[in-house]
């Protein structure tokens, strides 16, 4: 039969690229806006403490199993910066445009070499809303952070980060690439191979 699972995300592309994977599974993934769940504050100070906060209340206003993301960029010159911080960089409400010129600002100095950074994805689900055994899965892509913007596929800092093995930014990749490559593909893949076997 059939098991429905709740994703405590309202963003199409996420829901349409979990919901595909999870199929094979028998599990069918409806977004949250289904269940009227409202958005949680995300006070965690790591991503894996944000995506359980996010899972646990979608898991709570439904009574279903939930799967949460959490993400961002981190900037080495920057010690980490933004990362949990990335969606809200240039003050809470900020276009991804406002995030993304305060990145390029806060570089301008910064030479190529010193320039690497990575996009970090934390994958969760949770059985129920008091499970204490979440499954935690974490997908890393590597990169750094360009002059300019380059490309207009993707979002947020996608035109200004880098992709060494493919020489282009990941806004000039196609979608389908970037999901193989990106942190979010991978550690979905990672997660849907543990609710595999978890059965
Ligand atoms: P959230 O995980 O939906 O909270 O998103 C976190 C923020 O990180 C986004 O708003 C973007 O600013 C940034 N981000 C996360 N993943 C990506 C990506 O694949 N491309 C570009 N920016 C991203």
């Amino acid at each position: 039969m059939t098991r429905q699972i709740v994703l405590a995300s309202n963003n199409p592309g996420k829901v349409r690229e979990i919901a595909q994977l999870l199929a094979a599974l028998d599990l069918s993934v409806l977004p949250q806006s289904q269940f009227d769940v409202p958005d949680v504050e995300e006070t965690g100070l790591t991503f894996v403490e944000n995506a359980i906060l996010k899972a646990r209340n979608a898991a709570r206003k439904t009574g279903l199993a939930a799967i949460a993301d959490d993400s961002g960029l981190e900037v080495d010159a920057l010690d980490g910066v933004p990362g949990i911080h990335s969606s809200r960089y240039a003050g809470i409400g900020s276009s991804d445009q406002a995030d993304l010129d305060k990145l390029l600002q806060a570089l301008t100095d910064v030479p190529q070499g010193d320039r690497s950074a990575r996009f970090q994805c934390l994958m969760v689900y949770l059985a129920h809303e008091h499970d204490p055994t979440p499954i935690i899965c974490q997908g890393a892509w590597e990169g750094r952070i360009l002059f300019e913007p380059r490309g207009d596929n993707g979002f947020g800092y996608d035109p200004v980060f880098f992709v060494p093995t493919h020489n282009c930014s990941s806004a000039e990749l196609p979608p389908e690439i970037k999901n193989e490559l990106s942190h979010r593909g991978q550690a979905l893949r990672m997660l849907v191979a543990a609710l595999a076997k978890k059965g």
